[in-house]
């Protein structure tokens, strides 16, 4: 799993400090937290229902999945560097429920019809 932090976030230290990183899907009931965390001023983990893990990694109680990393390296990304992080654990939600997916500037859920077809 990879994901690319700006060179300037806060979050830099406490990564370094952990070595470890979670990954949380939400659902398509989370729209409000996906963007009080997407934020400048982002959401505190206090402000919303959260677990940890038996590794001591907080998880956001009420996603769909989600995945615990380890990091394994660290990649020049220009403005931003891409972490690289090894899944050393995960958990999934025992409801079925659709996922939160952020597509053209907007957070949308995946229609149960599928994809139309395109001519190309
Ligand atoms: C749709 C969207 C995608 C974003 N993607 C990234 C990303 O890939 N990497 C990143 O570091 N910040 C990304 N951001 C910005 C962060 O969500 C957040 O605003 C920023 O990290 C806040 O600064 P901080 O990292 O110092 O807390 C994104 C924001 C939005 C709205």
């Amino acid at each position: 799993m990879l994901f690319c932090l700006h060179r300037g976030s806060r979050l830099r230290g406490p990564l370094e400090e952990s070595g470890s990183f979670v990954v949380d899907f939400l659902t398509h009931r989370q729209e409000q937290v996906a963007w009080r965390f997407a934020g400048r001023e982002s959401a505190h983990l206090s402000e919303v229902p959260h677990h940890r893990t038996p590794n001591g990694l907080p998880v956001l109680t009420e996603a769909l999945v989600f995945l615990e990393c380890r990091v394994a390296d660290e990649y020049d990304g220009g403005d931003h560097t891409i972490v690289l992080g090894e899944v050393i654990g995960l958990g999934t939600s025992a409801e079925e429920v659709d996922p939160l997916v952020f597509y053209r500037g907007g957070m949308r859920v995946l229609g149960a019809a599928g994809p139309e077809p395109v001519d190309v």
